[in-house]
């Protein structure tokens, strides 16, 4: 798929710790006069830079012809936070959705087919391209800048509300089959999901697999990993991120923690909460396409975003917070939404890590 030099590029961009130039991709690098598979490839320079749990990116594409393969790469899963998976295909479905928003902005029409192998299968998705664009969009306007630009932001948010055209443009996003939006304003309900977020914080800090787990995504702020969370987006600056991975396993924070995010839910002017009618892998798939659709409506609109998953990722808070919301569902995603400074982007692999024969 490449060839010599473009390999050397990659390779001394590594080295350079360049891993976070896939951000500088440039629509008009577009290789318009190239073969399929050269504007494919280009496509997934867009896909990659979807959010993931811990930035692992546990995807892997291939492609064959007019065809992209989209697969969780199972070696990159969360034994311990993510214990079945359901995150890692989350993160696949956010991958997934930038593939095809990029797709539909190069004039590429497409037909997907999901777990065509099974519904228990690496291979998510296949999605088969073609010259003549779609009739109609499957997302919502322009969201293609936004992929740029989107980021997790785990600012303090201010406490201005989000006024109600916004968070229509938010609820427009949820029309995919099977997956319910809820956008949480109400000051109680928010407080006692707090409480939830809390209690998760604690059950998670005090487990040691747990802290060893994260400390091992933790990287220093001038990392050259291509994945990993650098300490700058928890907000820890300079030098002492070097100490990141060594606090986070070694003391258990949970008190700070919790109280953290405790204060963060109830002060965000919106929660929201994904929840799917089945907990199977397609689900998880469909919900990582709205979020992302979700959370690039949200970057285009001025309004940032940050997961607080712990009642999710806890089994026992996740029977909680459904009674909780009252909901028929069950709860995949919870994130605040609201106003705040921008932070940095993460770093990403480069493209041939994430493409296979
Ligand atoms: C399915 C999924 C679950 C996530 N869970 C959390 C979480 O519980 N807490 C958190 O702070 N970030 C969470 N994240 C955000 C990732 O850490 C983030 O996407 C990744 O570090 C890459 O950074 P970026 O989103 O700024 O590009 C999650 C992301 C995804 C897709």
């Amino acid at each position: 798929m490449f060839n010599e030099k473009e390999k050397k590029e990659v390779r001394k961009e590594k080295m350079n710790g360049k891993n976070l130039a896939h951000w500088e991709v440039k629509e008009k690098d577009f290789p318009k006069a190239g073969t399929i598979e050269k504007e494919l490839t280009f496509l997934l320079r867009y896909a990659l830079l979807a959010p993931s749990g811990h930035n692992t990116q546990p995807w892997n594409f291939s492609i064959r012809g007019n065809k992209i393969s989209v697969y969780v790469d199972l070696a990159r899963n969360l034994p311990v936070v993510d214990h079945d998976n359901r995150e890692m295909y989350i993160s696949a479905g956010c991958a997934l959705a930038n593939l095809l928003i990029a797709a539909e902005h190069f004039h590429f029409g497409y037909k997907l087919d999901f777990f065509p192998e099974g519904k228990e299968d690496e291979l998510v998705a296949v999605a088969e391209f073609f010259a003549e664009e779609l009739e109609q969009s499957e997302f919502p306007e322009n969201l293609f800048a936004s992929i740029t630009q989107r980021h997790t932001n785990r600012n303090e948010y201010e406490t201005r509300t989000i006024n109600e055209e916004s968070l229509q443009k938010l609820k427009e996003c949820a029309d995919e089959e099977g997956i319910r939006l809820d956008l949480i304003k109400e000051p109680q309900v928010k407080s006692e999901v707090a409480e939830l977020i809390a209690r998760g914080d604690v059950i998670q800090m005090n487990n040691k697999a747990f802290r060893r787990e994260l400390a091992s995504w933790i990287r220093h702020n001038w990392t050259k990993s291509g994945d990993g969370m650098p300490c700058y987006a928890f907000g820890i600056p300079g030098a002492i991120s070097f100490l990141g991975p060594f606090f986070i396993k070694s003391f258990n924070m949970s008190k700070s923690q919790s109280e953290k995010d405790r204060r963060f839910a109830d002060q965000t002017p919106v929660l929201g909460i994904l929840s799917s009618a089945k907990d199977d892998k397609l689900s998880c798939v469909k919900t990582g396409i709205l979020f992302e659709k979700i959370a690039l409506t949200a970057t285009k609109i001025g309004i940032q975003y940050a997961f607080l998953n712990q009642p999710i990722e806890v089994p026992e808070l996740r029977q909680e917070l459904k009674s909780l919301l009252k909901l028929e569902e069950l709860p995949q995603l919870l994130f605040r939404l609201g106003y705040a400074k921008l932070r940095r982007h993460t770093p990403r692999r480069p493209i041939q890590e994430v493409l296979v024969q």
